[in-house]
C-alpha cells in the first residue's frame, strides 16, 4: 500500500491542470466519493495496526497534496484583479453628475432686474423687518388704513412703542433711497416680502416684488407707461399689449392697474383670464407729492413714476405654473424643470 500511495504521489505532481475541465476530471478521479484517494482510505481501515503511524502519514500527505492541487488550479482560473482591470472600458461615460439649478423665482428675478438695469435703473436693497415709517408712514399712508391691520401685516412684538413689522412691499427701500439720495433716481427694489394671507393656489404669505421708482424733473405717466411697456416686450415678447386701468394707492396719483394680454388664450378669452383676454400684473402711479415732501424731495420741482409687481406673478405666467404653492415648497421634481432655462 506504501508504494501504490508513493506513485500515486508521484503521478499528482507530474499533472499540469490548465483548463476547468481538467480540474474536474482531476476531482473526480482522486478526490471524489470514488476516487482513487477515497479507497485508499477505506483500504486503510483493513491494514495491521504496526503499519497504521507511517502508512496514515503518508495517506494524510497525499490527501493534502492532491487538495493542494486543485485549489491551485482552481484559483489559476479565476481571473485576477489585473485581467479585470484590463476589461475597464475606461472610454465609457461616466456615471451623470446631478448638477442642481436655480429656482425659477431667482431666474425670473434675474431676468426682470436684466431688464430694469439695461435702461438705466440701479437696483437697492433694504431691511425685512422694518418700521411703521418706512412702510406705511412716509408712503401717505392714513393712521388709520386698513392695511395696516392685524389681518394683513406681521408685527413683530417689541418691548417699547415703536412698531415693528415684516414689510408688505418693497417700497419701504424707495423711501430709503429717497431719503438718501438726490434725484434723479431711477431705482428699481427687488426682495422678499410679507402679508398675512391664506395660503392657496393665489396667494401667500411670503411673495416676491420688484418695484420701481423714477424720480427726476418733468416726468410724466407717458414715461411710466412707455418704461412698462418695453419691460413687458422684453419679458413676454412683442405680441403682448397692455392697458391700464384705474386704480388707488396712497402713495400714487394718479393710481392705476396694468394689464397684459393673456399669454394662455393670446386675448381670445380662457378660464385664465376669466375670459376677459387680459390678466393683471401690476400697480403703478406718479409718487403722490406727499411722498416726495416726507421724503425731503422738493414737490414743487420733481415728479416721478413708481410701480410694483409679484416675481411669482410674472414666473406663473411665464412657465405656466398654477400654483404659487409650488414655488415655496422646494419640491425637486418641480425645482428639476427649470434646468434648461437657466
Ligand atoms: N406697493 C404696491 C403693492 O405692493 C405696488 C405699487 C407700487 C403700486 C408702486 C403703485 C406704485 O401692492
Amino acid at each position: 500500500m506504501e508504494d501504490k500511495i508513493k506513485s500515486y504521489l508521484d503521478e499528482i505532481n507530474g499533472i499540469a491542470i490548465s483548463t476547468d475541465e481538467q480540474a474536474e476530471q482531476f476531482r473526480l478521479k482522486y478526490l471524489s466519493k470514488k476516487g482513487l484517494i477515497t479507497s485508499l482510505f477505506d483500504e486503510f481501515k483493513t491494514i495491521a495496526p504496526e503499519q497504521r503511524k507511517t502508512i496514515g502519514k503518508i495517506l494524510n500527505e497525499l490527501k493534502q497534496a492532491a487538495e493542494l492541487k486543485l485549489s491551485e488550479a482552481k484559483s489559476a482560473s479565476q481571473p485576477t484583479s489585473a485581467v479585470s482591470n484590463a476589461q475597464l472600458d475606461l472610454s465609457l461615460p461616466s456615471d451623470p453628475f446631478n448638477l442642481g439649478s436655480r429656482h425659477p423665482i431667482s431666474i425670473i428675478r434675474k431676468q426682470m432686474t436684466d431688464i430694469f438695469t439695461k435702461i438705466g435703473f440701479v437696483v437697492s436693497e433694504g431691511p425685512e423687518i422694518e418700521d411703521d415709517w418706512h412702510n406705511f408712514g412716509a408712503l401717505n399712508f392714513p393712521a388709520d388704513h386698513p392695511a395696516r391691520d392685524m389681518q394683513d401685516t406681521f408685527f413683530v412684538e417689541t418691548e417699547g412703542d415703536e412698531k415693528w413689522l415684516l414689510r408688505t412691499h418693497t417700497s419701504s427701500v424707495q423711501v430709503r433711497v429717497m431719503e438718501n439720495q438726490k434725484p434723479p433716481i431711477r431705482t428699481i427694489s427687488p426682495g422678499r416680502v410679507y402679508r398675512n394671507e391664506t395660503i392657496s393656489a393665489r396667494a401667500h404669505c411670503q411673495f416676491h416684488q420688484v418695484e420701481g421708482l423714477y424720480i427726476d424733473e418733468g416726468v410724466s405717466f407717458a414715461d411710466l407707461k412707455q418704461t412698462l411697456y418695453y419691460f413687458v416686450q422684453e419679458m413676454f415678447g412683442d405680441k403682448i399689449e397692455i392697458r391700464f386701468r384705474p386704480s388707488f394707492f396712497p402713495f400714487t396719483e394718479p393710481s392705476a392697474e396694468m394689464d397684459i394680454t393673456c399669454l394662455i388664450c393670446e386675448g381670445k378669452g380662457c378660464p385664465v383670464c376669466k375670459h376677459s383676454g387680459w390678466v393683471e400684473i401690476l400697480g403703478c402711479g406718479m409718487v403722490h407729492p406727499n411722498v416726495l415732501d416726507n421724503c425731503k424731495i422738493d414737490s414743487k420741482v420733481y415728479t416721478g413714476f413708481a410701480f410694483g409687481m409679484g416675481i411669482e406673478r410674472i414666473a406663473m405666467l411665464k412657465f405656466r405654473v398654477n400654483d404659487l404653492r409650488l414655488f415655496f415648497e422646494n419640491d425637486m421634481r418641480f425645482l428639476s424643470q427649470f434646468k434648461s432655462v437657466i
